[in-house]
């Protein structure tokens, strides 16, 4: 059996950008990969890096739990949890900060990225964020983790850790692998398609926001900006915008590029928008509706206790075996 884990930040609205490329790929691999033990969590202490609204927070929290069920995450299927229910995260984060140098982490270029946005002085967790990572990940001995591009390096430090860790005490953690979506769909801004689809972006209209009103929603993807030569082709360096749509369309019909392109011969943009601001509709509408069921129910706590604590089982054992290794504490 393999065991693969990986968490989310709860920051913000989650947008169409975050469905299509993160939290469909997660649902595919629950249900393509057989024989695997899959633990997805909240990531809220790595969310307190940076400054965040109290209120926010929490509701985020619960948002991105329901969302994720919402979406299809099947809680027989993955546990879910939220990371600061399970204290042997930051436990462990400190003994791993313990064998970990400053200059690694100094080398990591998303602290590089970040630190410079920061304008009310930048937190020492900030620097030690990808330690307390590589317990996310340690604690729970994951042979794979799912993640974007950007946190590779993230995954090499982890790898890095463990195997620093092993040498010096003796086998204690499994070395983890990342696991890359093949073709993790990049979706762009709806109104400058050279810009990635963020939920951070001032101008709203430039992402949907999977809990928006449909009918925003579909007048959002009537009004993304195209160019105006009117042929539905994709080429993504002459013709950003209608590419764009062409591979929000794909990943939701599993329809090639050249299919669509031939399906759309001669029609227009208009009606080629018209239905793909129908198939997102009927995509993102069943995933509202349950969303809304779960987010006033009881359900989304028992999964979520259900979740903390089998993950606390396993955190527990780990840490144990770690402060054994380590010498600390009384011997039992
Ligand atoms: P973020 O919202 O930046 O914290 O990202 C959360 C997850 O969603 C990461 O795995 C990102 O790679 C993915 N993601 C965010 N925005 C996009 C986008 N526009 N297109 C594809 N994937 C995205
Ligand atoms: N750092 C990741 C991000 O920003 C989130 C994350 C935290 C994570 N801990 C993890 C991902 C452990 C995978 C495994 O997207």
């Amino acid at each position: 059996m393999k065991r693969l884990l990986s968490g989310i930040q709860p920051t913000g609205v989650v947008t169409l950008g975050n469905y299509l490329g993160a939290i469909k790929n997660f649902v595919k691999l629950q249900n393509e990969l057989e024989d695997i033990d899959f633990l997805v969590f909240i990531a809220d202490l790595h969310a307190i890096t940076v400054p965040q609204n109290k209120t926010e927070l929490r509701k985020n929290i619960k948002t991105l739990a329901a969302l994720y069920i919402a979406c299809g995450l099947d809680p027989k299927k993955v546990h879910l949890f939220v990371q600061s229910e399970v204290i042997e995260h930051t436990m462990l984060g400190y003994m791993l900060e313990c064998n970990t140098y400053i200059g690694e982490l100094e080398r990591m270029t998303q602290y590089k990225d970040k630190k410079v946005k920061q304008i009310e002085g930048v937190s020492s967790s900030l620097l030690t964020y990808p330690v307390l990572m590589a317990a996310d990940i340690l604690l729970y001995d994951s042979d794979l983790v799912p993640v974007g591009e950007d946190q590779k390096q993230h995954l090499e430090l982890t790898r890095n850790i463990a195997i620093r860790f092993n040498n010096k005490y003796g086998e204690t953690f499994v070395v983890p692998e990342p696991y890359i979506a093949k073709q993790g769909a990049r979706v762009m801004s709806l109104t400058d398609p050279t810009k990635k689809m963020s939920k951070s972006d001032p101008n709203p209209k430039s992402y949907i926001n999977l809990l928006d009103d449909i009918n925003i929603i579909k007048n959002r993807i009537k009004s993304a900006v195209t160019d105006s030569d009117g042929c539905v082709r994709y080429d993504i360096v002459n013709k950003p915008g209608i590419s764009n749509l062409m591979t929000i369309y794909s990943c939701i019909t599993n329809k090639t590029y050249e299919e669509i392109e031939n399906q759309y011969q001669g029609l227009g943009y208009q009606q080629f928008k018209a239905d793909l601001a129908e198939i997102v509709a009927n995509e993102l509408t069943p995933i509202q509706e349950r969303y809304k069921e779960l987010i006033t129910s009881k359900e989304l706590d028992a999964i979520l206790d259900e979740g903390r604590d089998y993950a606390s089982m396993l955190a527990r054992r780990k840490v144990s075996k770690v402060k054994d290794r380590i010498g600390l504490g009384r011997k039992k």
